[in-house]
């Protein structure tokens, strides 16, 4: 008889999101024609930019031309979007890289689940709390974990690093070394960030315990103040332990068109074996490229006209996260989040579970948020607000929670 890998068994529940759409889908059921605002997922709500759209039709139609069709992409990702994404998000800012280390993939979802499969079973991973459900999910499945203990709302042998009113909503070092650290600036969910001083101490410390660091930018094109690093290899020594994954999904609307990378650089090693080398070889055995035309879409992000629309674009849900940041602290709501990130953090009024809100929300004002609770127990007791939702339902959405 055939086996299953029972670490599926230690996750309680389905996925944060997939839990959330149910619930929401049968509330709709139930209330037909109510008209239900969703600033949950951190889905985006406007379509692409007129450059990226212009290079997707022309990329279309060289897939009908025998003389320019392509078939499997290079494993590895189209040189000529690695080359731009060499020369716009690192060498513009300062940072040397090669585009051998740089890996196109279908998003910074797969890749922050996947990364993990390169490290031993035995590692032991460190994640703030409250966090993207995804990075520890995928390490339960993995085997890395123990239990789940539903008592304290946590897997056993992962060191969690909570981030709480008080710490500002940033991890503190931990007390025991991890041999993986997860973390995500600017942050999803807390919409917070630390400053690139902050994230040079956690270069210095993974570089002084021989951790990896495993860094999700995807949030960065939402950075607005000076001292926020937009790559963790703005820190010196993060190219001997650290990891970056980056999206298209936020700075460029791609959630649907799907487009990530993701950077090993070439002086990240474990002794003498290279985490490039062996993520060069994950990649090429289990991943044939993103197809062509997305590749090529991703390419027109960083001509001129594409960045100029982009910014337009970002800006568009800066100002969404300001209407809601400004929006609920006159309705006496604390607060924070929302400056350098798409995401608003509230703390739920009246001492209510986050799950109770959730419903208060949803049924009094027809708005769907995510518990705080679903992304760690630190959580409890706060609320996610995404800022990709459109302008006109951002700003009904928050005069229906003041009128609640
Ligand atoms: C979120 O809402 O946390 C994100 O949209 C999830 C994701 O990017 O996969």
């Amino acid at each position: 008889m055939f086996q299953i890998n029972e670490n599926y068994l230690k996750l309680p529940g389905s996925y944060l999101f997939s839990n959330i759409a149910k619930k929401v889908a049968a509330y709709k059921e139930a209330n037909q024609g109510a008209e239900v605002i969703s600033l949950g997922i951190g889905d985006v709500t406007q379509p692409l930019a007129p450059a990226i759209i212009k290079r997707l039709h022309s990329a279309v139609d060289e897939m009908a031309d025998a003389k320019t069709f392509k078939g499997y992409a290079p494993d590895l990702g189209y040189s000529f979007l690695r080359e731009a994404i060499v020369q716009n998000d690192f060498k513009a800012r300062g940072v040397e890289l090669s585009v051998d280390e740089i890996f196109v993939s279908d998003g910074a979802k797969s890749d922050s689940g996947n990364i993990q499969e390169i490290f031993g079973v035995d590692n032991k991973i460190a994640v703030c709390d409250p966090v993207y459900p995804v990075y520890v999910d995928t390490n339960v499945m993995a085997g890395r974990t123990g239990a789940y203990n539903p008592q304290t709302e946590r897997f056993e042998n992962v060191i969690y690093m909570p981030c709480t009113k008080e710490t500002g909503f940033a991890p503190e070092l931990p007390s025991e070394a991890p041999d993986l650290i997860y973390l995500c600036f600017p942050n999803n969910p807390t919409g917070s960030t630390i400053s690139k001083s902050q994230l040079q101490q956690w270069v210095d410390y993974a570089n002084k315990v021989g951790a990896c660091i495993i860094y999700d930018a995807a949030y960065e094109a939402y950075i607005t103040e000076e001292d926020v690093a937009h790559t963790i290899y703005e820190c010196e020594g993060a190219k001997t332990c650290a990891i970056e994954l980056r999206s298209f999904s936020k700075n460029a609307g791609f959630t649907g068109t799907r487009l990530g990378y993701t950077v090993v650089p070439m002086d990240l090693k474990c002794k003498d074996v290279s985490l490039n080398a062996l993520w060069a070889r994950r990649h090429g055995t289990k991943f044939n490229g993103a197809p062509y035309i997305i590749q090529a879409a991703g390419a027109a992000v960083y001509t001129e006209e594409g960045k100029a629309q982009l910014k337009e674009q970002v800006g568009y849900y800066q100002n969404n996260a300001k209407t809601i940041l400004m929006g609920l602290k006159d309705a006496g709501y604390t607060v924070s989040g929302g400056v350098n990130a798409p995401y608003i953090w509230l703390e739920t009024p009246n001492g209510m579970t986050s799950w109770e809100f959730f419903d208060l929300l949803l049924e009094k004002a027809n708005v769907v948020g995510t518990p705080g609770s679903g992304f760690g127990p630190s959580g409890e007791g706060y609320f996610r607000l995404t800022a990709f939702g459109t302008y006109e339902n951002t700003l009904k959405a928050i005069e229906r929670i003041k009128s609640i």
